[in-house]
């Protein structure tokens, strides 16, 4: 019998990103086995879109990764020359922004961006690449996809308009797709729609996404595994399970605990912890929640901390110990997940 674990379809190591003298990514670890999701979780400015531009190599200057490691497979993503770095993206590693009016062509049918995408990777002729991008566009709940792909992107709403980047960025059949707030510019039921398409599209194709988010459900209910970041460091990682039923690290339990205050609402908004996180200006070796954080004791400022494993999960906090005695006694969170059902109708949005 083969017992050997199945080696990650991402492994990033260490990274961390310098924007000018400034640190803002602080050493992020973690893997993505194949087809596994992962969900990650965190206020704004917490270094979510760092880490998931630094994995594609496009990062905005003066931001520039300075360590660490990106292994998509066996390939050294961060040693790639631009060239091949290039063929690597869409090839092998795709992602969907919040905003899919940024990353198209305004001037551009959405026809001929699909068609382009493929034959970059690809030696198909334009005929071909037409069929497949049709086919895509069908795939990803569009109707009439073959005149659509005469249209510009105006012509579609802001919900079609995410379904094209969906398509594209599967285009060609990715490992590993980064999934950036990919909702968030969408009103709440178009939001549900595209989860429920990019749930449906990664288990068809066993693809492996990374779902950057600020909606505790929607993690709950599309991912495996969530890591929460905090001031450009991770600050737990456990399973889904694991994580909804104890969340370890103080900060995670105050995202949990206040997005029970806020179910009634379903914003998708996180919720309103007070005080506010330190700017990258502001960051030290030690604890970056302890102004915020009840359980905070002298300690927490005089020393560096470590993300470590405890229990079944891994936490940055010298007082997990102290906070599960404090907590073990109190209801577990309760958050329900949004379901993101993999029959769910897809087509219902009008363009
Ligand atoms: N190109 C850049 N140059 C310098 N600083 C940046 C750049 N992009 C983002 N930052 C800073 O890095 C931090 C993390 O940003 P970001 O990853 O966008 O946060 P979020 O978790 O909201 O996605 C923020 O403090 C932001 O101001
Ligand atoms: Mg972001």
């Amino acid at each position: 019998m083969n017992n050997e674990p199945t080696s990650p379809a991402l492994d990033v190591r260490d990274l961390r990103v310098s924007a000018g003298p400034l640190e803002i990514l602080r050493g992020v670890s973690f893997e993505l086995k194949p087809g596994e999701r992962l969900g990650v979780v965190g206020e704004s400015g917490s270094g979510k879109s760092i880490t998931a531009l630094s994995i594609m190599g496009l990062l905005d200057p003066p931001a520039r990764v300075t360590s660490g490691s990106v292994m998509l497979g066996d390939t050294d993503l961060l040693g790639l020359s631009r060239r091949d770095l290039n063929r690597v993206r869409g090839r092998r590693l795709a992602m969907i922004y919040q905003d899919p009016g940024s990353a198209l062509n305004p001037l551009m049918t959405i026809g001929n961006q699909i068609v382009e995408a493929i034959r970059l990777h690809e030696p198909v002729s334009v005929a071909e690449a037409r069929l497949r991008a049709a086919d895509l566009l069908g795939e990803v709940g569009i109707a009439n996809p073959k005149s659509r792909l005469n249209d510009y992107p105006h012509e579609f709403s802001g919900g079609m308009r995410q379904r094209v980047m969906i398509a594209m960025a599967l285009s060609c059949n990715p490992e590993v797709l980064i999934c950036d707030e990919p909702t968030t510019a969408l009103d709440v039921t178009t939001q549900a729609r595209v989860i429920s398409l990019i749930d449906r599209v990664c288990s068809e194709r066993g693809v492996a996404a990374i779902l950057i988010t600020h909606d505790m459900g929607v993690a709950a209910g599309f991912c495996d595994s969530i890591a929460v970041m905090y001031a450009g460091q991770l600050v737990e990682k456990a399973s889904t399970e694991v994580f909804y039923a104890t969340p370890r690290h103080p900060y995670s339990r105050a995202l949990l605990g206040a997005t029970l205050d806020l179910q009634s609402e379903i914003t998708g908004e996180l919720p309103v912890i007070p005080g506010s996180p330190p700017s990258p200006q502001e960051f030290d070796f030690a604890c970056s929640f302890r102004h915020r954080c009840s359980f905070a004791r002298p300690e927490c400022a005089a020393q560096s901390i470590e993300l470590r494993p405890f229990m079944e999960s891994e936490v940055r906090c010298i007082r997990a110990e102290d906070v599960e005695r404090e907590v073990v006694a109190a209801a577990s969170v309760q958050v329900e997940p949004v379901r993101v059902s993999a029959s769910a109708p897809v087509s219902e949005e009008r363009s």
